[in-house]
């Protein structure tokens, strides 16, 4: 059984603001993506990984990943939706990974539970729970509690059965923001494994100073 891995990276970071989108900058001496890349093509279960970038950025990924064998760059399109369906076009394995580039840490152990739920199940995709008390709003004022064991914090890499995902996007409409609810909507059950903090997205400036201070603590 083959397993390919998705690296989607044809955002333009705007909540980020920054010179460069923040897939293709550098974090602790290694670009956001080639920690991305790096991190799944190190599972040994993990075949091939492809990235998706966006039509006018081969030239940063190229400087981003350097000698790195991603095949072929996968073209996205204008929304992280239309770039997985690109990217799935593109895939010939049995099981997909779909990762976000913006999420540069990826523990293996988090793999080794999705690849076996995935086995099981047809879809997996890691989360983590709320640790914060939520509560709905009323414009500026705080409204009931939600109860916290009914929520999960959803993450990437999700992991499923190739074709049953091409299915599942090919009945889809609509720009889903992740891959568990195109196969859910489409009738599958999308295990949940534990997730880990490290996963966390890199969407906002301070997001990407938090992992460079954690970069720095590392290595002093
Ligand atoms: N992504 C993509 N194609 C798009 C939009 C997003 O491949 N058209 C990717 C991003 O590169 C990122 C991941 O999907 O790795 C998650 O998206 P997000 O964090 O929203 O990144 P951006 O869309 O780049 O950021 P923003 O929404 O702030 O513009
Ligand atoms: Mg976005």
């Amino acid at each position: 059984m083959s397993t390919d891995a998705l690296i989607m990276a044809a955002g333009s970071g705007t909540r980020m603001e920054g010179a460069l989108p923040k897939q293709y900058r550098h974090l602790g001496g290694k670009s956001v993506l080639a920690r991305a890349v790096d991190a799944l093509a190190s599972h040994p279960s993990i075949d091939q990984v492809r990235v998706v970038i966006g039509k006018d950025q081969e030239e940063m990924a190229r400087a981003a990943l350097g000698e790195r064998d991603v095949g072929e760059w996968i073209i996205g399109g204008d929304s992280r939706s239309q770039s997985v369906r690109n990217g799935l076009a593109a895939v010939r394995a049995d099981r997909v990974l779909i990762h976000d580039a913006a999420r540069p840490f990826c523990p293996l152990p988090v793999i080794d539970r999705l690849l076996s739920a995935l086995d099981e199940h047809g879809a997996a995709t890691p989360a983590l729970a709320s640790v914060d008390t939520l509560a709905r709003r009323h414009g500026d004022r705080v409204g009931g509690t939600i109860d916290r064991d009914a929520i999960v914090r959803v993450q990437t890499p999700q992991a499923f059965r190739a074709d049953l995902l091409r299915k599942a996007y090919a009945a889809h409409e609509g720009e889903p923001t992740d891959e568990a609810q195109v196969a859910r909507a489409f009738g599958v059950d999308v295990a949940l494994v534990e997730g880990d903090p490290m996963l966390e997205k890199l969407t906002t400036a301070e997001d990407f100073a938090r992992a460079e201070r954690m970069m720095a603590a590392r290595t002093t």
